[in-house]
């Protein structure tokens, strides 16, 4: 495919000033243009990941501009430091942090307003996957973005498919399991627009590692990865990238 792949580290709240400089000087010097390499550490450590010259992003953005909201993280604020990029919807957003679907909505297209891509995260539990409801889960996460920002808005985002019981157990999902779920999403997009759907970016994330991460981004419709835990060992990440190029 023509789309430009996308492996991007999400560090949660692990890292240091140590490990910023510890991965730029392991990792900056083997990007190629063919792959985008992003990083997205915890806001307190956004500076020195982007003095060090990596591409970066936001975990999280606030839905709301400014204010009486001690502790949020502001979408221009993200962008006057110089991110690019935010997730919104990360799982553990949604499960400890509480936001829904409609609140996700939100963060989207605040990131966007202020001029940062957003990676959306989707993705269903272990249980929604039994019970035969991972597609349905999936399309309402999308949907509702669709409904709030219309479906323009997909032209300048990511997609990020994250299985929740894949996330940090070492159960990634296999090749196929992702490559299934990421055909949907096309497919479900190309249903508003076959253009957007084909240039959209859909990454996999969930125990993606070096050694499962060829066979997974040579998946048709795999364009990268969010990667965690793997993402805060240099030589792991590096060689993670490598698969994507
Ligand atoms: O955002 C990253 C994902 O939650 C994946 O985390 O690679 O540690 O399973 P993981």
């Amino acid at each position: 495919s023509q789309r430009k792949p996308i492996v991007a580290g999400n560090w949660k709240m692990n890292g240091s000033v140590e490990l910023v400089e510890e991965i730029s000087s392991k990792v900056l010097s083997q990007i190629e243009e063919k792959a985008s390499l992003i990083v997205f550490p915890p806001a307190m450590l956004l500076s020195s990941a982007i003095e060090k010259g990596f591409v970066t992003g936001t975990q999280t953005v606030s839905e709301n501009n400014s204010g009486a909201f001690t502790g949020e993280t502001s979408a221009e604020l993200a962008k006057q430091l110089g991110a690019e990029f935010s997730l919104v919807g990360h799982s553990e957003r949604r499960s400890l942090f509480g936001e829904s679907n409609e609140v996700v909505a939100k963060k989207f297209s605040k990131a966007q307003e202020n001029a940062l891509t957003p990676i959306l995260c989707v993705g269903e539990t272990e249980s929604q996957r039994e019970s035969g409801e991972t597609e349905q889960v999936v399309a309402e996460q999308i949907k509702a973005v669709i409904e709030h920002s219309g479906i323009a808005s997909l032209s300048n985002s990511v997609i990020a498919y994250e299985p929740v019981w894949a996330i940090g157990t070492g159960k990634t999902a296999s090749p196929e399991q992702a490559q299934a779920v990421h055909k949907f999403i096309r497919d479900m997009i190309a249903e508003y627009d076959g253009h957007i759907a084909n240039e959209l970016r859909i990454l996999y994330g969930g125990s993606v590692n070096d050694s499962n991460s060829d066979l997974l981004f040579a998946q048709p419709d795999i364009d990268g990865g969010l990667i965690g835990g793997a993402s805060l060992k240099a030589d792991a990440f590096l060689s993670i990238y490598k698969s994507a190029l």
